[in-house]
């Protein structure tokens, strides 16, 4: 699909949504947004060129991705969709890590893991299945590094993958794992980023790897990605009929530098 040139970005307004509409406005697509609230707050976006443009040149949809009705005319006309709606955490934990963000969902909800990371994809991928011309599904899954999280964050993003495999004759799947991402777009992310960078040197060049690489320790040795990298992967992705499938972190890192 090079020539894919109209994009439909479900959470487009959100933390990874927005890089996502900035790397494909950046090729020259056409691109949509969903989401309940549409336009992010144009008076906390507009603060750079990008951001500007993002502003102007996305058409924001307002609309739930759980009611068909809302969204299903503005998917006509689209070659691909991007699903990047989900929670880490039910109670709220954004408004922890959007301090000082700029333009992030902030709003609070009283998202369940299953209606936020299973339905409100599985309901997008059921209409784009219908929808004539749609030929790509890009769904923003995780890779399993949060120690101690609740293990229904993880398991509903997997059902979301199986399903979305299941129907790849319909659908190209392109199903990527990054772990955490972080951006100056949103402050706090930058020194949880070198934390985790941090354990990662202790887990691999020192004995602590050995005392806890059989704990739920070891997952937070999962590298974190820059969400421009991610967003140019999902972009280059989309843009390659070659690939599909499930994107790991090397695989993201591999894909997101293929456009220079
Ligand atoms: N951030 C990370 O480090 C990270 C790491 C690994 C994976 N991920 C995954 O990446 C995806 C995006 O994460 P994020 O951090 O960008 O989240 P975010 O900032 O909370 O953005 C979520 C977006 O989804 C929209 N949304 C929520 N519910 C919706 C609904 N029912 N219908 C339509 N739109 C809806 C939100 O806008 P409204 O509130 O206006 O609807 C917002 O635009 C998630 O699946 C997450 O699990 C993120």
């Amino acid at each position: 699909m090079a020539n894919a040139r109209r994009i439909f970005v479900v959470g487009g307004s959100g933390f990874v949504g927005r890089a996502i509409c900035n790397t494909a406005l950046a090729r020259g697509w056409e691109v949509l947004s969903l989401s309940r609230h549409g336009a992010p707050n144009r008076s906390t976006i507009a603060q750079s060129n990008a951001s500007a443009n993002l502003a102007k040149d996305v058409q924001w949809i307002k609309g739930d991705a759980l009611r068909p009705e809302t969204f299903r005319d503005s998917l006509a006309g689209c070659d691909a969709v991007v699903h990047s709606v989900g929670v880490l955490m039910e109670n709220g934990y954004k408004a922890l890590v959007n301090i000082g963000n700029r333009g992030g969902s902030s709003r609070s909800s009283a998202a369940t893991y299953e209606s936020a990371n299973r339905d409100t994809a599985l309901c997008v991928a059921h209409v784009a299945r219908e929808t004539p011309g749609v030929k790509a599904f890009a769904y923003i899954s995780a890779s399993d590094a949060v120690p101690f999280l609740d293990p229904r964050y993880i398991s509903t993003k997997r059902e979301v993958e199986r399903e979305l495999l299941a129907h790849r004759e319909q659908l190209r799947p392109i199903l990527l794992r990054p772990g955490f991402m972080f951006s100056p777009d949103r402050p706090l992310t930058i020194p949880m980023a070198a934390g985790v960078e941090a354990f990662r040197t202790l887990f691999h060049r020192t004995p602590v790897g050995c005392v806890l690489k059989n704990t739920p320790f070891a997952k937070a040795a999962t590298p974190a990605l820059r969400r421009e990298l991610v967003a140019e992967a999902i972009i280059n992705a989309i843009a390659n009929p070659q690939v599909s499938g499930i994107l790991e972190i090397a695989d993201i890192e591999r894909i997101g530098k293929l456009h220079q």
